[in-house]
Order: structure tokens, then C-alpha cells, then sequence
């Protein structure tokens, strides 16, 4: 089906979303003692609770029919089965074959041919493992012969966001990190400073993270540490400390890498998609290779639960389910994701690239205008910090914004107290955004602590919250790296569920090459040279000269 929402299960769901009451969802708890069950879904000890969003059995049973309508299964398994799926690029989008087994035969179509993706990937990952475990001992050291101490990961995009919140997750608040991380990914001068600052070259291992190796970031953050590493150590350095992991191999050739220090993958890995493949080095450098072997073995574990699960039991189904159902349902222009853990601060961060570049589409498949609402706005900050800055306009704002939480009951630290303090948060805030507080509450409140009639007439309606306001809450027992890598697996094949009933291409991001031809045209302006491709609005011209004129030039 070319277009799943130009049919009658799509539009079922406005409709149910007219009902009375179509969009609250205390009533459907009082309705259904037993919702919390049904409305919870599990994957051994990560659980997946959607009881919370304004969902009942007529908005479910229209969002399966959209499902079958939009052919879920049938995506499910072109999807595995390594089929172009990425249309527009004739591309498999097979990045579960950097994590699956070498012999569990994933095939990956490209345009030049069919690759046995899995056997591909094991190959190069025990490339990565050897030289990881090389690191590590030892046996690979600096030009001066001093162990590497820092990886310094420099990639933009996918080649940062992913590599670091994985990092983070399984290094902070841990004490037995092998190496230190650093990550450069902007341009701006300043990232470049704060990358290297009191960083000793002869004890850091560069790592040059870029698909495609024509990131002009990325490439010019990578030549400005190509001369702060050969003017502290010489150029004969540069092989020494450098690492390059592309699929652009003439590209990394021409940098002057050596080619036991490059490490491979194929076009069927998206960019946002990436921390699996090579791209992933970083993580087993600072975390150990058995952590990001765990990584990649949780979220193997939820690609065999995604691609084997029957869609009312799928997790990631359900969850991409929820938000179908909140934005083309409830017309939700956002979604907030909490993260009741500060490991997983980078989180929302990798998942605003991986939703939005994905989902961000404007054309079916068959390149006619969308004419219904893809991805939301995602943003997020880790709990409970979130509470002290937007969460008022999540519980009040005119606005109904989905929130998922997501908590570890069993934190990798001894302080308990702090840690049901952080959980009572995360529950309550989705009890709050749930049952809200009526006026006759607040009145009755506000009498009980002594305020005057004249007062509560004033103050009531400014402290009533609505309530019936959506979310999910995502359980599980600790935040490991096998869970890591399952939880970050749910949501990459939630994003891809949701594009499949939205009939648009999830995997590639044409919106992303305008800025990129555009900044080129403008550069020359900034330098006092010709520009005669530069964009012709006055604004442009105006903000160039006034940059200009700021900086004396
Ligand atoms: O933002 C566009 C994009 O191509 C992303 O998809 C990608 O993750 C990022 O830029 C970096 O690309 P590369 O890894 O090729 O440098």
C-alpha cells in the first residue's frame, strides 16, 4: 500500500479521537481494572507500560487495521530480509546485521549487489576487537611509545550522537574505564578547545568517525588535529595516532591512514543507525570490548523480539503504535523523552536524529505529498531535572505532549535512598500528567491550608492541572549494556514501524544537502570574495555584512 493514510483505517482514528471523551484516559482505568496489565508489555525484565496513553480497545483495533492496511509484516520482513527499503537510495537498512551472529545470514541489498551482511560485519568487528584488546595491553602504542590513554572520536551526526550517549552510558559513574573519551563533533572553534583541552597528543588515539568521509565539519575538525598531533609529535605521528572508520575508503586513503588502522562498513548502515558498526569504536575502547559486545547483544536480542513477536505483544510495535495514535490521533506536534538516569543525559539528543531525520519526510514513498503528520518534535532532558524547567508546560500548557520515562530499577551506585527518590519522581509525574488536579481539589486544598475565599477565587484556576495528558513508561532492572543496546533497538524499530505506516522512506535524509550547499556558497561572502551563488535575500547579504563589519574585516 503506497499510502496507508489516505485510507479508512486512517481516518477511523480521527474520528475516534472525536469521540467524547476520545481523548481522556482516567475513564479507561475505571473501566478496565485489569488495563494496567493489558496495556503492559514485556521483554524478560524491560518492561513497556502504555497504559497511560489514551488508548483503548476501538483507537487499538484501529491501529492494527492501519497496521495490515500499511502491509507491518510484510515491511517486517523485507525489512530483515535486507530488501532496498530505503527506496530512494536503493538500500537495505540492515543494521542488524552488525550485531547479529556472523552465521545467522542477513543479506543487505545494494545497489552494486547483495552483500552477506552478517558475515561482513563479524569480520570487521573482530578486526575491532583485535585492535581494541591491541590498545589495551599495549602492544599498539603512541609515537613515543606511551600507552593511549584518551580516545578522541571526532564525527558529527550519527558518527557522534549514538557513539556517545553509549560511551556515557557505560563509562560515567563507572570506575573501571579503560580508556578516557572525548568527543568533537561541531565546527565551531570553541568544540575544537574544549576537545582537546589538557589533552597529552602523546597519549591520544584519534578516532575519524564519517560514512562517507564528506563532512566538511568532519573533515575540517579532523586536518586541524592532524597539525595539533604532528606539531606536538611530527608528521611521521599521523599513522600512529589516527583511525579512520568509513565506508569511503579512497577517501580515507587519500587522509594518509594506514589501512590496519581503518575500519570498514557498508552503505546499508545509516548514518543514525551506526554505533553498532566501526562507528562504534569509541564505546569498546573506553567501555572494553565485552561491553560493546553485551551492547550489541541486547539489541540483537530486540531485533529477534521485533522481527519474531506478533505485533500485539511487539514492543517496539506498541510503543510506535502510541505515538500513531498521539499524532495523528490527538494531533501531538510533539513527544518529550525522560530519562530518570543522568548516564543517559545524550539520549534524547541520539534520539531526536534518529526520530527526526528518519521521520522528519514530507513525500510518500511514491513521491506524492504527505497529507497528515509524521514525526513529532522530539526533545527531552534526564529527570528529575526536567521537572525544574519545561515540565510545567507539559502539565499546563495548552498543548497535550506525550512523555516516555525511562528508569533503571537498580542503579550502579550504593545510594538507595537518592535512587527511590528518583523513582517516586518518575512515577508521579506520570500519575500527575495522568490524574491532574481539578479545581474542587485545589479549592479544597488551599481552604485546608487557611487560605481566604477571596484568595482560592484568585489562585485556584492558576494551580488546576488538567490531567489526561499521555505517557509510556519503559522498566527495566539495571541499565547495562545489554539493555543499553535492547532500548536503543526498540526505539530504532519503533522509528521504523511508525515510517512503514506513515509510507515514507525512514532511512534516507535528502533534507539535510540545502544548508550544506548553501553554507558553501556563503563562505566566500565571509571572506571578502565573490559569492555569486550566495542566496539572494537581503537578510543574508544584510547578516553577512554586519558579521563583516563586527569583526572589522
Ligand atoms: O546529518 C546528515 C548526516 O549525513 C547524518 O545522516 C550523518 O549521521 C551525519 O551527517 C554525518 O555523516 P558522516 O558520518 O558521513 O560524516
Amino acid at each position: 500500500m503506497s499510502n496507508p493514510a489516505r485510507t479508512a483505517a486512517f481516518f477511523q482514528l480521527a474520528a475516534l479521537a472525536r469521540r467524547p471523551n476520545g481523548r481522556r484516559i482516567t475513564p479507561l482505568f475505571a473501566a478496565d481494572p485489569e488495563r494496567a496489565r493489558r496495556f503492559t508489555f514485556a521483554f524478560d525484565d524491560l518492561s513497556l507500560d502504555i497504559s497511560k496513553s489514551a488508548i483503548d480497545d476501538a483507537v487499538l483495533a484501529a491501529l492494527f487495521a492501519l497496521a495490515r492496511v500499511a502491509d507491518l509484516e510484510g515491511f517486517r520482513r523485507r525489512l530483515f530480509a535486507g530488501e532496498a527499503v530505503n527506496v530512494t537510495e536503493h538500500r537495505a537498512a540492515m543494521h542488524m546485521a552488525l550485531r547479529s551472529p556472523a552465521d545467522a545470514g542477513l543479506k543487505a541489498a545494494l545497489p552494486g549487489g547483495i552483500d552477506d551482511a552478517s558475515r561482513l560485519a563479524a569480520a570487521e568487528r573482530a578486526k575491532m576487537r583485535t585492535f581494541v584488546e591491541a590498545v589495551h595491553s599495549g602492544r599498539i602504542v603512541g609515537a613515543t611509545g606511551q600507552r593511549f590513554t584518551h580516545v578522541l572520536n571526532v564525527g558529527m551526526g550519527g558518527s557522534d550522537l549514538g557513539p556517545r550517549v553509549a560511551t556515557e552510558a557505560l563509562t560515567l559513574a563507572r570506575d573501571e574505564a579503560p580508556m578516557q573519551a572525548r568527543f568533537l563533533a561541531n565546527v565551531d572553534g570553541h568544540a575544537f578547545e574544549i576537545a582537546t583541552q589538557d589533552l597529552d597528543p602523546a597519549r591520544t588515539l584519534i578516532l575519524i568517525a564519517s560514512k562517507s568521509w564528506t563532512t566538511l565539519e568532519t573533515a575540517m575538525n579532523a586536518a586541524a588535529l592532524r597539525a595539533w598531533l604532528s606539531g606536538a609529535l611530527g608528521e611521521e605521528a599521523v599513522g600512529q595516532h589516527f583511525v579512520a572508520l568509513s565506508t569511503n575508503l579512497e577517501g580515507v586513503a587519500r587522509f594518509g591512514i594506514k589501512p590496519d588502522r581503518i575500519f570498514g562498513f557498508r552503505d546499508w548502515v545509516g548514518g543514525r543507525y551506526s554505533l553498532w558498526s566501526p562507528v562504534g569504536l569509541v564505546i569498546a575502547l573506553a567501555a572494553g570490548w565485552d561491553q560493546f559486545q553485551k551492547l550489541l547483544d541486547g539489541a540483537w536480542a530486540m531485533d529477534c523480539h521485533f522481527r519474531d513477536a506478533p505485533l500485539e505483544r511487539n514492543l517496539p510495535v506498541m510503543l510506535a503504535l502510541t505515538g500513531i495514535w498521539n499524532v495523528n490521533g490527538l494531533g501531538c506536534a510533539t513527544q518529550c523523552v525522560l530519562a530518570y538516569d543522568e548516564r543517559l543525559r545524550r539520549l534524547p539528543a541520539h534520539f531526536q536524529q534518529l526520530e527526526m531525520e528518519s521521520n522528519g519526510k514530507h513525500v510518500m514513498l511514491d513521491g506524492s505529498p504527505v497529507d497528515h503528520d509524521t514525526c513529532p518534535v522530539i526533545f527531552g532532558e534526564p529527570g528529575t531535572s526536567a521537572q525544574h524547567s519545561f515540565m510545567q508546560l507539559v502539565h499546563q500548557g495548552p498543548a497535550v505532549i506525550p512523555v516516555d520515562f525511562i528508569l533503571a530499577a537498580v542503579p550502579h551506585h550504593a545510594r538507595e535512598e537518592a535512587h527511590r527518590a528518583l523513582a517516586a519522581n518518575a512515577f508521579a509525574q506520570s500519575a500527575a500528567l495522568l490524574w491532574g488536579r481539578s479545581e474542587a481539589e485545589v479549592r479544597a486544598e488551599m481552604a485546608a491550608h487557611g487560605a481566604s475565599a477571596e484568595e482560592i477565587d484568585r489562585v485556584a484556576p492558576h494551580r488546576v492541572c488538567t490531567g489526561e495528558r499521555p505517557s509510556n513508561t519503559i522498566l527495566f532492572r539495571r541499565l547495562d549494556a545489554f539493555t543499553l543496546g535492547r532500548l536503543i533497538a526498540l526505539y530504532e524499530h519503533k522509528v521504523a514501524v511508525q515510517g512503514c505506516l506513515w509510507g515514507i522512506d525512514s532511512f534516507d535524509q535528502w533534507g539535510v544537502e540545502l544548508g550544506k550547499q548553501l553554507a558553501g556558497s556563503i563562505t566566500p561572502a565571509l571572506e571578502g570574495k565573490p559569492a555569486p551563488d550566495m542566496p539572494a535575500d537581503a537578510s543574508t547579504a544584510g547578516l553577512v555584512a554586519r558579521f563583516r563589519a563586527l569583526r572589522g574585516d
